[in-house]
């Protein structure tokens, strides 16, 4: 069965575009046939690329998100996508406070997804030097599995 999800940071520059990549990567080596798209709640960096730092952490561990563009996340992708996955829980009380009431995608918290991680926060690595996105490389992979496991059950 096919399926979507949208993954959602704050700038859409440096979490939700690993997370992107990570559950690509997942999903293709699976063989899961799922839409994936991500966005920010922020519109600093609409039609930006993902942060350098985040670029090369990717690229270190063998994805390429260097294409993607940063976009804002929209009422019209409640009813677009599945999944709205949040990568901190500013992020989901946002989208819960924005989500239509005609929405149909289900909202979540990524590492809820994670035994043994529910309620914790893909920490935003944007402040801190390129060991902070080696964090949220682990971070988005663990989630990505997790979810893939979901869509795959
Ligand atoms: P992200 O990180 O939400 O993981 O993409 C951030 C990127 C930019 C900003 C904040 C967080 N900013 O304030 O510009």
């Amino acid at each position: 069965m096919s399926s979507s999800i949208l993954f959602v940071c704050l700038g859409n520059i440096c979490r939700s575009p690993l997370a992107e990549g990570a559950m690509r990567a997942e999903a293709e080596s699976r063989g899961l046939d799922v839409e994936i798209e991500s966005a920010g709640t922020g519109k600093w960096h609409i039609g930006d690329p993902p942060d350098p730092r985040a670029i090369e952490e990717a690229q270190a561990n063998g994805v390429d998100i260097a294409k993607q563009v940063a976009r804002q996340v929209s009422a019209q992708d409640f009813d677009r996508f599945d999944h709205i996955v949040a990568l901190d829980g500013s992020v989901y009380a946002d989208l819960l406070a924005m989500a239509p009431e005609s929405g149909t995608a289900e909202v979540s918290l990524f590492l809820d997804h994670v035994e043994g991680r529910g309620g914790e926060d893909v920490a935003d690595p944007y402040y801190g030097g390129p060991e902070g996105f080696a964090v949220t490389w682990d971070d988005v992979t663990a989630g990505a599995a997790a979810l893939a496991d979901k869509l795959d059950g």
